[in-house]
């Protein structure tokens, strides 16, 4: 079987996030079955707007993403806590990518095998904001991962001064995660 394509989503636009940084431990760290992309394109989504929600009037860059999400085999979602939730930004997209008000298009996270980590200087280390997460996909009727949890608390001392995962519990239960992610993906190619 080749590789599962996973579209990466990181709720950090910061240059130096840890979560962007998670993802590229997710390239990394892969256990293989895998083809892990991460998406570039967060912070070019414009807010919401139900009247532009259709496939004429759609902005190009959110077009883009849905296509990606609905030809991807699974998606991987990093995010931060901001107040408790998960960022504005990420919200945003994954609004965008919720719909199919013409029935015509497919749904780009229905069933869809998604992975949820995050990481915060914190002691919770995104325990709030995965929660709030995981509510968001069962609207949405993702198929989530729901072990291992990878809470990634005290996240500035689990990576070196170049952004790159060093701590080994980390890296096992990233690993972890992923497999789960591939088995959800390709159980999922096998039924279409
Ligand atoms: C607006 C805002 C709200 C935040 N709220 C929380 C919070 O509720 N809980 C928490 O643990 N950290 C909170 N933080 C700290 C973030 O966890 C921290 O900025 C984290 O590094 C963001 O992830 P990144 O490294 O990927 O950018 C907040 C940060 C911001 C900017």
């Amino acid at each position: 079987m080749t590789a599962s394509k996973i579209i990466a989503i990181s709720g950090s636009l910061r240059a130096d996030s840890h979560n962007t940084q998670l993802l590229r431990a997710a390239q990394k760290f892969n256990p293989g079955g895998l083809d892990i992309e991460i998406y570039e394109d967060l912070r070019d989504i414009p807010p919401y707007d139900m009247d532009l929600d259709t496939p004429e009037r759609r902005p190009a860059v959110v077009a883009e993403l849905r296509r990606r999400v609905l030809e991807a085999d699974g998606l991987l979602i990093a995010t931060p806590e901001f107040n408790y939730s998960i960022p504005g930004v990420l919200k945003n997209a994954l609004d965008w990518l919720s719909t199919d008000w013409t029935k015509t298009e497919g749904l780009p996270l229905h069933r869809k095998p998604t992975a949820i980590l995050g990481a915060a200087p914190t002691n919770f280390g995104t325990v709030r904001a995965q929660l709030a997460l995981r509510q968001v996909f069962v609207w949405t009727n993702s198929d989530v991962v729901v072990k291992p949890e990878v809470h990634v608390f005290r996240s500035h001392e689990r990576f070196d001064g170049d952004g790159n995962l060093t701590d080994q519990v980390t890296i096992d239960l990233l690993q972890g995660l992923l497999s789960e992610l591939r088995s959800k993906a390709e159980a999922a190619r096998d039924r279409s």
